[in-house]
């Protein structure tokens, strides 16, 4: 019986020694100390053994179980520690290392460019109305006095959606919908996109367009003159100044066009202002009284200017983009290098 002991003990240690995982480990543990396992079964078989040599055995046979069980506990301890080791390594953090490099993003150059429009008016005491991109016939071309049959509608290819709806070619269509909705004093301008069917280096089917209005009494285009001297000088910088030309808008009466002095050579005549010294910016005029009264408002009393901006238009010149495309075709090497 004590060979037979010693025998189950050396293999058990051999055993456990070489077992490499905890669920090895609790394998051997199982066959040798488990319900069914080879200790278990000496200590079933005690009862063939004759009583005066019982305590002796069941003492011989406890010293062995002792004996597994303290090295199953070492050997136990040993792979927790190996497991334990192995998960600090695999989660080891080396702080010396250097951060990655967190890209850094911008607004699109459209976006900067409304933003600082936005930001210019706003501080001339400008509210922000938005209109919608569809709109009605009626509130893009025959409220701003361009009725059916009106030859002015030709100067805007349109993208009608039925004879009643169509993609709005103008943001002077929100001009209208102001007011009606509000009485004057009005100081507002509405940024947003437009839609037209042109499609070349200068022109895109859509863009942005800034409006501006103002409605008070006694506004002159003195008031619009000096509004906008103000306005280019904080976007084109303080030596640029402004020169009127007449035009003509449905809208408007009278109607200018309004140059700003060539802000990259000073007037002296370049590549930009093509050798005029002049560069064409935006439309303006005094609001048409047919467009006023059509809002019910009093032309007796009051009078308006009004203004649209391309915003395209003045990425273009500040940022020296010859291609209106190059602000649509999202090419990172274009937009990372306009960052205001
Ligand atoms: N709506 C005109 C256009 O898209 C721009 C414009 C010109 C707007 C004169 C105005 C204005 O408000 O007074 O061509």
């Amino acid at each position: 019986m004590k060979e037979k002991l010693q025998k189950i003990k050396e293999q058990a240690i051999a055993e456990i020694e070489k077992s490499e995982g905890l669920e090895k480990l609790n394998e051997v543990r199982q066959s040798i100390l488990g319900k069914k396992g080879e200790l278990t079964a000496v200590l079933k078989g005690m009862k063939d053994v004759v009583p005066e040599d019982r305590p002796k055995v069941g003492q011989l046979v406890n010293e062995t179980r002792e004996a597994i069980e303290t090295v199953l506990q070492e050997r136990l301890k040993k792979l927790e520690q190996e497991a334990l080791r192995k998960r600090y390594e695999a989660e080891k953090i080396d702080v010396t290392m250097p951060a990655k490099r967190q890209a850094k993003g911008n607004l699109h150059p459209i976006t900067q460019v409304r933003n600082q429009l936005t930001d210019i008016f706003a501080s001339m005491g400008f509210e922000i109305y938005e209109g919608t991109e569809i709109e009605t016939d009626y509130y893009n071309f025959t409220a701003l006095n361009t009725p059916q049959d009106h030859p002015a509608r030709d100067m805007q290819d349109t993208f009608y959606l039925s004879p009643e709806f169509l993609l709005r070619t103008q943001t002077s269509a929100g001009q209208i919908h102001v007011m009606e909705a509000k009485k004057p004093p009005i100081k507002i301008i509405s940024p947003g996109k437009v839609f037209r069917s042109d499609d070349d280096a200068t022109h895109s089917p859509m863009f942005s367009q800034m409006e501006g209005l103002v409605v008070d009494k006694g506004i002159t285009l003195c008031d619009l003159k000096g509004m906008l001297e103000e306005f280019v000088k904080k976007i084109f910088g303080k030596n640029v100044t402004t020169r009127l030309r007449p035009s003509y808008f449905p809208f408007t009466e009278p109607s200018v066009e309004v140059d700003v002095s060539c802000f990259q050579c000073g007037g002296k005549g370049c590549k930009l202002c093509k050798g005029t010294g002049w560069i064409e910016v935006l439309g303006a005029g005094v609001v048409n009284n047919k467009v006023l009264q059509g809002c019910d408002i009093d032309t007796d009393v009051y009078s308006g200017f009004a203004f649209g901006i391309g915003i395209e238009r003045i990425a273009m010149l500040k940022y020296g983009i010859n291609n209106i495309k190059l602000l649509f075709e999202s090419d990172m090497r274009v937009l990372k290098q306009i960052d205001e």
